[in-house]
C-alpha cells in the first residue's frame, strides 16, 4: 500500500487524470454518480476530463442506498455494458459514492481499477483517501468492505460550490478530528473560524488529507495508530445508524453525528483517559458552536446503546474506544465501563457555558 496513495490537487489534474487514463488503454471506462452529483457535478467532469467514456452509471443518492442491492445493480450494470477484468470505473461523487464505487469496483471479476473524485468536503479529506470501501448491512455501518487504495485520488475543490451547507458542516467534523486526534495547532486555527463555506475551509482541506494519509501509510490494515482515525466514531456510528433507521427522527448527517460522538468521547476520556474537564469543556463549546444541538431522548439512548455494543471493533463484548489524553494525543483500544454512557450523553445535552 505504501506507494499507492497517490492524491493530485487542482482543477488541472483533473485533465491529467483523463491522459492518464487514456493512456492505460482500458478497454472501457464507467463514471459512477448518484442522482445529485449526476444533476450538478457530470457535466462539469465532462467539460474538465475529455475522456471517452463506455457508460455512465447512476445509483440513488443516500446513505440508504449504500447497501448490498445497490452494488448488485451497479455489478449487473457493468456486466450487461460489456465491463470486463481490463475495465476501470471512476467514483465522482460523495463518500457514498467512493466507498460503494470502491467496493463495487474491487470486487467485480476480482477487482478492476478505479479512480476516486470526491464531490463532498468529507468524501475529500476523509472518505475518499485511505482505501477502506465498503457498504453497510441493514443498520450496522459499514460491515462489508475491502481495503484497497484507488489508483488516483483528485481533489478538486469546485465542486464544493454546489454543495449544501449542512454537507460542508458535515465534512468539516472530520477535519475538527484531524486536529483534535494529531495536530493542536490545527485543531486551534479551524477552532477560531467565524464561518462555513467553501472558501473559508478550502484552504485547510490539504492539511486534513495530510494527516490522514500520514496515519494511513503508518498502518493501512489498521493494527493500531490507524484506529485513530475512528475517533468520535465509536458512539458517532451508532448514533448515525439510529437516526438513520428511524425517518421520524430529524435527518443526521455522518460528520454531524460523528460531531456527538466526539463531544460525548471527550467526556468519557475524562474518566478512562485522562484528558483534562477543561480540554473537554472546550471541545463540547467548539462543537456547540458550529453544530446544531439535538435532543437525544432516553428512549433514543437506549437504542443507540444496543447498537454500540454491535460496533465490528468490539472486540469479546467489550467495547473499545480511541479517547484523547490530551488534545492532539490520542489513545487506542481503551475500554469504558457501561455505567459511564449515560453520563456522556448528560455531559453532550448539558448547557455549554
Ligand atoms: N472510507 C472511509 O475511510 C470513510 C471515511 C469517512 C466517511 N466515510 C463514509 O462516507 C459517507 C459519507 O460521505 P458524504 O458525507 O460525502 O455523503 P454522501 O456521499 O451521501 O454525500 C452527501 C450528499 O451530497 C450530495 N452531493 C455530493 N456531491 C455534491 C455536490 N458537489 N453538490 C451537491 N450535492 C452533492 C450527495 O448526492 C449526497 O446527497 C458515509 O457512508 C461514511 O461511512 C468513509
Ligand atoms: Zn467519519
Amino acid at each position: 500500500m505504501k506507494d499507492h496513495i497517490k492524491i493530485t490537487y487542482g482543477q488541472k489534474s483533473l485533465e491529467a487524470l483523463s491522459q492518464k487514463i487514456t493512456t492505460k488503454k482500458y478497454s472501457s471506462v464507467f463514471v459512477l454518480v448518484d442522482t445529485h452529483t449526476e444533476q450538478y457535478c457530470l457535466e462539469r467532469f465532462f467539460e474538465n476530463c475529455p475522456l471517452e467514456i463506455d457508460g455512465v452509471l447512476t445509483m440513488n443518492a443516500g446513505e440508504e442506498n449504500k447497501n448490498l442491492s445497490t452494488c448488485e445493480y451497479l455489478w449487473n450494470e457493468l456486466s450487461d455494458q460489456g465491463a470486463d477484468r481490463n475495465s476501470s470505473l471512476i467514483n465522482l461523487g460523495g463518500g457514498v459514492v467512493t466507498d460503494l464505487g470502491g467496493f463495487v469496483a474491487c470486487t467485480f471479476k476480482r477487482g478492476i481499477d478505479f479512480y476516486n473524485i470526491p464531490t463532498t468536503l468529507l468524501s475529500m479529506v476523509d472518505a475518499s483517501v485511505g482505501g477502506k470501501t465498503g457498504i453497510d448491512l441493514g443498520a450496522l455501518k459499514n460491515q462489508i468492505g475491502i481495503i484497497r487504495e484507488p489508483q488516483e485520488v483528485v481533489i478538486e475543490t469546485g465542486w464544493l460550490q454546489t454543495l449544501p451547507e449542512d454537507e460542508l458542516r458535515s465534512g468539516f467534523a472530520e477535519m475538527l478530528k484531524h486536529g483534535l486526534i494529531a495536530n493542536p495547532n490545527y485543531w486551534k486555527t479551524l477552532q477560531s473560524l467565524t464561518s462555513l463555506s467553501s472558501s473559508s475551509l478550502e484552504p485547510f482541506i490539504k492539511t486534513s488529507i495530510d494527516e490522514k494519509t500520514k496515519v494511513v501509510l503508518e498502518d493501512p490494515y489498521e493494527k493500531g495508530l490507524r484506529k485513530i482515525l475512528n475517533f468520535g466514531h465509536t458512539l458517532g456510528h451508532a448514533i448515525e445508524s439510529y437516526y438513520l433507521t428511524h425517518k421520524d427522527k430529524s435527518r443526521l448527517l455522518h460528520g454531524e453525528a460523528i460531531a456527538i460522538g466526539m463531544v460525548m468521547e471527550a467526556y468519557l476520556a475524562t474518566h478512562c483517559s485522562g484528558l483534562d474537564a477543561a480540554e473537554a469543556d472546550e471541545i463540547k463549546k467548539t462543537f456547540a458552536a458550529f453544530y446544531p444541538q439535538i435532543d437525544i431522548t432516553f428512549e433514543d439512548q437506549n437504542e443507540i446503546l444496543k447498537l454500540l455494543r454491535h460496533d465490528k471493533k468490539n472486540k469479546a463484548g467489550r467495547i473499545n474506544f480511541v479517547l484523547l489524553k490530551a488534545i492532539g494525543s490520542p489513545d487506542i483500544d481503551v475500554e469504558v465501563p457501561h455505567e459511564f454512557f449515560a453520563k456522556a450523553f448528560e455531559f453532550y445535552q448539558s448547557k455549554t457555558n
